[in-house]
């Protein structure tokens, strides 16, 4: 059976207190508007619509970033989850299947929960997805009858008895599509918020003599985000579990708790990690490396056998190939540094190309921008940058080239050249002796006026 996916996104989420529309807030770098639609993608569905109202134009481009092929429809008032989903109808007009219906707001719910849904679904019209909840709070209560789900009630319409149940909505629900939409057109709105309640649909399927059930995940999964707390709460929860799935596959962790990952962090094995290291977006590492402390990567590609820091700074398009050593106070940012190429101390490479076998001194600084434009850096195999290089590019430094220490590098330096540009040292014999005589007697004559 095929499957489309709509995930709900229109709501204004009051209590984040934000202009960014809830679902854009980010979870581990991603939207968490990104990480519902990744939940929903593990179904490889046939379609996804995203209903996106507050914060449109802004919902439309994330959810288009994540996946071209998203369709987003328009909610422009919000006036509950039946009509969220009814504003689907028109796209949907013409897929035969089911449709599972997400919360953008909901990141958290695994492929194997959206699994057994489906399975759930062979026997039945409807699948929600429930959970029982240790603080059932203002959720709608899934109503039971053994397997059979009888109803839903939201919170707000409950009597005393229901609210005693902690058997609770978690909004996931799925449904045949020709069933749904007919299902919707018996929602009112009679009810204590005066809203469509996509849960009704459940209570019409039973009149209707429709099978009805609830399949039950772990409560993580279905956490909602309504706050900045619960969104810095679905943070560690996440990073929690990244940081336990790299351990599994192989990877240290000396402070786990410490070290920061993105949605799409990649680790490979017998890599380790020193404490308070962060990971942006779009970091690939393979195995074997060290990532020292206090190093900051985003956008990069760290090969076998490299050691990056303590306080290294890998920026979008650092690629470093194998045994590759970049020590503390360095950036790389958009350069290739070839195998076996040192970097190791306060420097910026910036726009590069770097051969293998090359050492960069302490200091060396690629002058990439004049203001106006970028240019690049390129510099040979085996090559010797002397400490505090100024290489101003465009300039290419050729194999077994050097460069002096403190040169200001402007012109290209050809293979198994030296090249070395600053002013010729002179010595002065007793000068410094003169000069230090001098500034004692001034002193002297200083402590004496005084007096
Ligand atoms: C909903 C469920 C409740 C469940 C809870 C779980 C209904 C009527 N109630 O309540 O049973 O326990 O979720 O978290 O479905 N949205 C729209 N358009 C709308 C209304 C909502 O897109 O017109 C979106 C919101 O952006 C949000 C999601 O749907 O992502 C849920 O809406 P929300 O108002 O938060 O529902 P709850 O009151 O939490
Ligand atoms: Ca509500």
């Amino acid at each position: 059976m095929s499957i489309a996916l709509v995930i709900l996104a229109a709501g204004k989420g009051t209590r984040m207190n934000s202009d960014l529309p809830k679902v854009l807030h980010p979870i581990a770098n991603a939207p968490m508007l990104v990480h519902s639609m990744r939940a929903g993608a593990a179904l490889s569905p046939a379609r996804t619509v995203v209903v996106a109202g507050h914060g449109y134009d802004a919902v439309q481009s994330a959810a288009q970033a994540f996946d071209e092929d998203v369709i987003v429809v328009e909610q422009k008032e919000q006036n509950g989850t039946a009509h969220a989903v009814d504003v689907c109808r028109e796209v949907l007009q013409d897929f035969n299947g089911d449709v599972i219906v997400l919360f953008g707001d909901t990141p958290f719910v695994s492929a194997g929960t959206l699994e057994s849904m489906v399975a759930a679904k062979a026997n039945n019209a409807v699948v929600v997805l429930g959970f029982e909840a240790a603080d059932p709070g203002k959720y709608g209560r899934l109503l039971m009858s053994g397997q059979v789900l009888d109803r839903i009630v939201e919170f707000a319409d409950a009597t005393d008895e229901e609210r005693a149940v902690t058997f609770c909505n978690s909004g996931v629900m799925l449904a045949d599509r020709e069933a749904l939409f007919s299902l919707i057109d018996n929602v009112g709105a009679e009810n204590a918020q005066g809203e469509y309640y996509l849960t009704d649909v459940v209570g019409l399927a039973r009149q209707r003599g429709l099978g009805v059930t609830a399949v039950a995940c772990d409560e993580s999964e279905t956490l909602g985000i309504n706050s900045r707390v619960q969104l810095a709460e679905a943070d560690a929860i996440f990073q929690a579990k990244a940081r336990k799935e790299l351990m599994e596959l192989g990877v240290t962790l000396q402070q786990p708790t410490t070290v920061m990952l993105s949605f799409d962090t990649v680790i490979g094995r017998d890599t380790f990690i020193e404490p308070n290291v962060y990971f942006g977006p779009e970091v690939t590492v393979e195995s074997g490396t060290r990532i020292r402390a206090f190093s900051h990567l985003e956008g990069c590609h760290v090969s076998r056998g490299a050691v990056v820091g303590p306080y290294a700074r890998l920026r979008p398009g650092a690629e470093l190939s194998e045994n590759v050593h970049v020590g503390n106070f360095v950036e790389i940012k958009n350069a290739d540094v070839g195998e076996g190429t040192k970097v190791n101390h306060l420097s910026y490479i910036g726009d590069a190309t770097l051969g293998s076998g090359t050492n960069i001194g302490a200091g060396t600084i690629t002058c990439n921008y004049d203001g106006v434009m970028k240019h690049r850096t390129t510099i040979g195999d085996n090559a010797f940058i002397g400490s505090n290089t100024m290489l101003v590019a465009p300039v290419t430094v050729g194999d077994e080239a050097m460069t002096g220490s403190g040169s200001v590098i402007t012109k290209d330096v050809p293979e198994g050249a030296l090249a070395i540009s600053r002013a010729d040292q002179q010595t002065k014999l007793g000068v410094a002796r003169k000069l230090f005589e001098m500034l004692k007697k001034k002193k002297q004559k200083r402590a004496l006026e005084s007096e």
